[in-house]
């Protein structure tokens, strides 16, 4: 430090230097100083703002998260405000308070921009073991801080301040924007409803999040929708709500554009891809499919072409269409475990072991296409999907816990 600078500058915290690399979050945290990381002092709460010209606002919000935190987690919370160089200097507004609010550190970000990534860089630096954002216009109220925080207490690995649950709500909103928010939730149930449908407000942008249900994995979230890159890859048990009403910009402007709603497609697409490659079930699914096009044409051939009864056909369909099977789910959906058992033996042994497997299964299939089909009320091909779905099921549950032995951690490849 230099004497020509000012004394005033001096007593205040040096900013954060932004994170670089892959934007994933360490397992305990550790601070980078230059190039070394040390693992450090951790705190329970960091609470990240992303600000992009929010300097007639950011005085005023620390104010009120560091009044919620003072009594909630007194000594035992930071808060980071990550601002992008913005024009009007929140980022100098935001140091200038540090010698005020000693929790209260500031990265000023000049390589990268948006909002997510300001999220992600924020929380890579923070120390706290639960990690949690909050917009920097005052939209959300800090005092909702309290009640998440007791939902993180009482167990949960996400608290996510709600509009749409008791006690929630938009202040006036049109209907054209409630038509809008709306829409956009239910084009994302339809593209990810198992992602989506987890959380009421799939939306929002103020919630907690245990660092270990998000550590480890690499974040990739494109534009405004962090929380639903954090539900599409995080690993989650409990996820709580809590209603807050989403309150009118006083001050300054939003930043949302027609190019966030392009974004937002463009991340429940990409969302669903990596989900897609990474589910197995999808997979087992997909094998199955092809199984059941093996089985009905073979089965449609032999009752047309041949005079054999109706169980052999189906039987000897099936047949087929279990080594059909077989070969797809061991060079496809079951590959990292094939490779790491390598052999023709262990492979000639796993095709016996899902033969029977199968065989148990087929028995079970017969039967019930028999019995279907005997007082010949139900029309034999709908029978015969009847007991593949049924047949699928029961092989599906037994080869992923006996023959491939599929362990909960393999599962998230
Ligand atoms: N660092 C950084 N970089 N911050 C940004 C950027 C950026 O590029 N763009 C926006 N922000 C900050 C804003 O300064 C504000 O603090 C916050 O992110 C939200 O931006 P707004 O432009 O005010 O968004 P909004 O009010 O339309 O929407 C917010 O509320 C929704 C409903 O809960 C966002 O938080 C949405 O994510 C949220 O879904
Ligand atoms: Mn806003």
């Amino acid at each position: 430090m230099g004497p020509t600078l000012p004394i005033a500058t001096a007593k205040f915290a040096p900013l954060l230097s932004a994170p670089v690399g892959p934007l994933e979050i360490d397992g305990p945290a550790i601070i980078s100083i230059g190039h070394h990381r040390r693992p450090t002092e951790t705190v329970s709460l960091s609470v990240v703002i992303p600000t992009y010209n929010e300097a007639t606002n950011i005085e005023r919000l620390v104010a009120r998260i560091h009044q919620t935190l003072s009594v909630a987690l007194p000594g035992d919370h930071e808060i980071i405000v990550v601002d992008d160089d913005s024009p009007d200097g929140t980022w100098q507004i935001a140091q200038s308070l540090t010698p005020i609010y000693p929790a209260l550190r500031v990265m000023r970000r000049t390589q990268e921009r948006g909002l997510s990534t300001a999220v992600v860089r924020g929380w890579q630096a923070a120390r706290g073991t639960t990690l949690a954002v909050i917009d920097g216009d005052l939209q959300h109220p800090p005092e909702i801080l309290f009640p998440l925080w007791n939902k993180i207490q009482s167990g949960a690995d996400l608290a996510i301040a709600s509009r749409h649950v008791e006690g929630g709500g938009v202040s006036d909103w049109s209907f054209a924007r409630r038509i809008l928010s709306r829409g956009a939730q239910i084009i994302g149930l339809m593209l990810l409803p198992e992602v989506v449908g987890r959380a009421s407000d799939p939306m929002s942008g103020f919630f907690l999040v245990r660092r270990r249900a998000i550590s480890g994995v690499r974040l990739n979230p494109i534009g405004y929708k962090i929380l639903i890159e954090v539900l599409g890859r995080g690993n989650f048990g409990t996820i709580g709500d809590v209603g807050y009403v989403f309150q009118e910009r006083e001050s300054g402007g939003s930043k949302v554009s027609g190019k966030q709603y392009f974004d937002y497609l463009r991340h429940l697409l990409r969302l669903r891809l990596a989900r897609m490659k990474a589910s197995r079930l999808l997979r087992f699914g997909i094998v199955g499919l092809s199984g059941v096009v093996v089985d009905m044409s073979l089965f449609y051939v032999l009752r047309h072409r041949t005079t054999l009864p109706i169980g052999l056909s189906g039987g000897l369909s099936a047949e087929i269409a279990i080594f059909n099977n077989f070969a797809w789910n061991e060079l496809w959906t079951f590959r990292d475990f094939s490779q790491s058992q390598p052999g023709a033996r262990r492979r000639l042994k796993r095709l016996v072991k899902f033969n029977m497997i199968c065989v148990a299964g087929l028995a079970f299939h017969l039967g019930l296409l028999v019995l279907l089909t005997a007082s010949g009320g139900v029309n034999e091909y709908a029978a015969k999907l009847m007991a593949i779905a049924a047949a699928t099921t029961w092989n599906y549950w037994i080869n992923s816990h006996l023959n491939w032995r599929v362990t909960e951690a393999a599962e998230t490849d």
